[in-house]
């Protein structure tokens, strides 16, 4: 069959996505992190073959509209936006794999819309709520993205983003990464700011999960460190764990291949 992508502009409640859909099978909602956009997913789009990839940039994020001001933004609008991209590509369910921010939406996702939800993957994430410390460092961080742009906000975020092994060994990565932080829109920087200090504390969800989950880890994590997602990995019946070796919390962009693998062995496992 031919392998087939296309670039959607989907209307969600006061906004537009951009959503990368490619090939045929098991739809997969991938859903990207902060401040990053679906190209996060590149080589996951490239190698997940059997399935249906589904990528939307969020609202305020890639080639998104990114409303402003930025109060709309919320975990929950976030997760009906991407109802919203389903309910558009007729999808009735998807296995949805969120990044950090995008695990925190998949949360919400579970919360909110549950019956769309087949099995759940959770790269880089932490199910817990911020510290009153961390809501603080969301308000001085956006304070700063209004003030000097994005260029500042990549450079407080991409030393702590990348393992050692990617600073070292693959300035390309380290690049690449750092191009997507700089293109993020300040105003979707400041709303996802606001909506990760905000949301919901996920830890008494896990417990309640009840279908197939695979947690991925990065060794060299520091802002979702591994230990912390294999303890969220107990805590949800019958998930699976995988440790990334010479990851840190970009996994599908620093071990791309490894990566992959640990996505295809457990869609496989689904079908
Ligand atoms: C992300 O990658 O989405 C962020 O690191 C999440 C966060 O800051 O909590």
């Amino acid at each position: 069959m031919a392998v087939t992508a296309s670039l959607l502009r989907v209307p969600v409640d006061g906004a537009e996505l951009a959503v990368e859909v490619r090939g045929y099978g098991t739809p997969v909602l991938f859903i990207h992190g902060f401040p990053f956009d679906h190209a996060l997913w590149r080589h996951q789009l490239a190698a997940l073959t059997r399935s249906r990839r589904i990528a939307p940039d969020l609202r305020g994020a890639g080639a998104s509209s990114a409303p402003d001001p930025p109060d709309g933004y919320s975990m929950a609008r976030y997760a009906d936006d991407l109802v919203a991209v389903l309910d558009a590509l007729d999808v009735k369910q998807a296995i949805v794999c969120g990044l950090s921010m995008g695990g925190y939406i998949l949360f919400e996702l579970l919360r909110r819309h549950a019956d769309r939800v087949r099995a759940a993957i959770l790269c880089n994430t932490k199910a817990g709520a911020d510290s009153p410390e961390a809501k603080r460092g969301r308000d001085e961080l956006a304070a700063l993205a209004q003030k000097e742009g994005a260029r500042a906000v990549a450079d407080a975020l991409l030393p702590k983003a990348l393992a050692c092994a990617t600073f070292v060994a693959h300035p390309d990565v380290v690049a690449e990464v750092k191009a997507m932080m700089l293109r993020a829109p300040v105003p979707g920087i400041v709303g996802a700011l606001r909506a990760m200090r905000d949301r919901p504390d996920s830890t008494p969800l896990l417990e309640a999960i009840r279908i197939p989950v695979l947690v991925v880890a990065g060794d060299d994590d520091q802002i979702t460190p591994a230990a912390g997602m294999q303890e969220m990995a107990r805590a949800i019946p019958g998930a699976q764990f995988a440790l990334i070796a010479g990851a840190g919390h970009v996994t599908p962009l620093e071990q791309p291949i490894v990566a992959s693998e640990a996505l295809a062995a457990f869609l496989g496992r689904l079908r």
